[in-house]
């Protein structure tokens, strides 16, 4: 990663929206998942439940292809934020960036503690970074917009269009 390439691959801009289009379905289809947790805890799970195996196997599938794209990212590299951009905004969305990349592994680990194992710490754990990954999929969304709108840089076009 010495220098940093022109704009994402084909396959990190794959990864970012195959990503998202996964932990969407987590957040907008979680009921089946709730209910049989409530049952967990209860000792009342007859098992084997869809809405739960739905919730497993998309938030495992998150965990791997975010794992596939880490690497990706620490061998290819990243494309520099805009150099026009304020450094505050700059910080900013670094360490939003970084802080994404973290949550879209603590949140599906410690899901998977909590099913796995049947902690009930782990599962408090998972709804407590869950809102903060809802929280900051918003401020990335802004920044997006931001980017688009207000600074009307290149930023949303190089998440759709493969660079060099
Ligand atoms: C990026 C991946 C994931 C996201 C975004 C996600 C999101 C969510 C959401 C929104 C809820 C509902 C919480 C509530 O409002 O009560 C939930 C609950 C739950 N999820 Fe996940 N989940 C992910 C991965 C996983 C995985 C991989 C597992 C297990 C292998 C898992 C296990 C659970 C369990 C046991 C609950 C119920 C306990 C609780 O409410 O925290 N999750 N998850
Ligand atoms: C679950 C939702 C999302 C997550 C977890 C996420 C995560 C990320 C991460 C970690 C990066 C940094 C990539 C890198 O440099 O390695 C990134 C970049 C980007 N994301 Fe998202 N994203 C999400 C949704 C969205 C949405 C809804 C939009 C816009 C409508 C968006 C637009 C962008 C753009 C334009 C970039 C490129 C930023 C740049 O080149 O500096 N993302 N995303």
């Amino acid at each position: 990663m010495s220098s940093k390439p022109a704009g994402y691959s084909r396959l990190q801009i794959a990864l970012h929206w195959v990503i998202f289009l996964l932990i969407a379905v987590q957040f907008l289809f979680h009921d089946g998942m709730e209910e049989a947790w409530e049952a967990v805890t209860r000792g009342t799970y007859a098992g084997p439940s869809a809405g739960a195996m739905l919730h497993v196997v998309v938030g495992l599938s998150v965990l791997v292809l975010v794992v596939l794209r880490l690497g990706v990212k620490l061998k290819r590299g990243s494309p520099a934020l805009p150099e026009e951009e304020p450094a505050v905004l700059r910080a900013v969305a670094h360490g939003t960036h970084w802080a994404l990349y973290a949550l879209m592994i603590l949140v599906p680990l410690s899901g998977a503690v909590a099913w796995f194992t049947v902690n009930e710490n782990a599962g408090d754990g998972h709804e407590v970074m869950k809102s903060v990954l809802f929280i900051l999929v918003a401020l990335h969304f802004a920044g997006a917009l931001f980017q688009r709108f207000v600074l009307k840089s290149d930023v949303m076009t190089r998440m759709v269009r493969p660079g060099a």
